[in-house]
């Protein structure tokens, strides 16, 4: 186990890593995720979630979040060090998710880190939790290719973005959900259908054992006249509540693999078909797919299919690194860093309804205006 105390000689790990060390640190909603990552390399990543806690009541109880950060965040943090085998005085940086996301959740993340950073003596970052999502990829496959065209689906959000440089250029959004996010009607779907919590990795599964052709549910906004690039769920999750109302009507039993089958079917169809005609309109040959929803085993048979067939290349990056995690606010963290942008202040506050603008959630002169080669 690792401790916190300053030491004045590097320590193996350290010495290992080439580049600068950055830890970070995400709380935005349900998981407490600590990683560290030098030079685009995942040294570390732990993250503890409270989501059993929050089972019982069917979604995010913001008030057991925050609490659960408190219990978790020193232990994930130790447990980070201790995997990468690094003191606290080995660090560069620390980044933290200071928007957008649950307020509470959010504070006990940024304390933590502030404690971090100052007793480290190093610099802070605050990160737009939805550029760490897209920077996730980057651990895997690399840098990401300017331009790229990226769909953002998580619980509370859905977009298709333009991204350039990720860290100096603001980021464009193609497209947004005007109303639910995907994540968000997987999770209530699977309410109504009597899956547990969270719904998403419940209507996968369960998808499993269906066929996605018996419900022929809507493709909302796919028409010749709608945006082409927005989004829109709410309409989906209702057909899907309606027509699980009208099985149970007839007192059968309700086909539910059969439903959360269609449901993934239609998800993903609209979500990669808006990300593949982004692709066509912009000229860009790169699909990055990040985000919890990311996760969904049909969202990326799918993308994966399309963009074989269009010629793009299609990266998604593992698993473990879609849903919340610190090691992609590291990777923020640390592409901030590596450009030289300017840290935040110690008094940064949280931002629990930013828009994604930039990567960094504080003004950076440096990487806005200054180009690294
Ligand atoms: O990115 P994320 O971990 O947290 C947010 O920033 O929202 O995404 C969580 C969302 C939830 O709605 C969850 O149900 C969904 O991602 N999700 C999935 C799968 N795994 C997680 N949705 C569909 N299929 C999955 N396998
Ligand atoms: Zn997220």
């Amino acid at each position: 186990m690792c401790n916190y105390t300053h030491c004045a000689q590097r320590s193996e790990g350290a010495a290992m890593a080439q580049g600068r060390i950055v830890l970070g640190i995400e709380s935005s909603c349900d998981e407490t995720g600590a990683g560290i990552v030098s030079d685009g390399r995942l040294l570390a990543q732990v993250v503890a979630s409270s989501m059993d806690e929050h089972a019982r009541f069917g979604g995010v109880v913001p008030e057991i979040a925050a609490r659960a950060h408190l219990h978790s965040f020193t232990p994930v943090v130790r447990e980070a060090l201790s995997q990468a085998g690094l003191r606290l005085s080995d660090l560069d940086a620390v980044a933290v998710t200071t928007g957008p996301g649950l307020s509470g959740a959010l504070q006990v993340g940024l304390a933590g880190a502030k404690s971090l950073a100052y007793a480290a003596g190093v610099p802070l970052y605050g990160v737009h939790h939805l550029a760490g999502h897209v920077a996730a990829d980057t651990l895997e496959h690399g840098p990401l290719p300017n331009p790229c065209v990226v769909l953002i689906v998580s619980g509370g959000h859905t977009s298709l973005l333009l991204v350039r440089d990720l860290v100096r250029d603001p980021i464009l959004h193609l497209g947004d959900t005007v109303d639910d996010a995907a994540g968000e009607c997987f999770d209530k779907v699977a309410r109504v259908f009597g899956l547990p919590y969270p719904g998403g990795p419940a209507i996968d599964r369960a998808a499993r054992a269906g066929d996605p052709c018996t419900v022929a549910f809507p493709r909302p906004l796919t028409g010749a006249k709608d945006d082409p690039y927005a989004f829109s769920f709410s309409g989906l999750k209702t057909a899907a509540a309606r027509w699980a109302e009208r099985h149970r009507q007839t007192g059968e039993e309700l086909p539910v693999a059969d439903g959360a089958a269609s449901l993934q079917e239609a998800v993903a169809d609209v979500l990669t078909r808006k990300a593949l005609a982004a692709c066509r309109a912009y000229a860009v040959s790169t699909l990055v797919v990040v985000g919890g929803v990311a996760a969904n085993s049909r969202v990326r048979e799918l993308a994966g299919e399309r963009c074989a067939a269009a010629g793009v290349e299609l990266r998604v990056p593992p698993l473990a690194l879609c849903t919340d995690n610190g090691a992609m606010i590291a990777a923020v963290g640390d592409l901030l860093v590596r450009a030289g942008a300017a840290p935040a202040q110690l008094s940064v506050s949280i931002d629990p309804s930013a828009p994604l603008e930039y990567a960094a959630l504080h003004p950076v002169a440096g990487p806005r205006s200054v180009r690294v080669a």
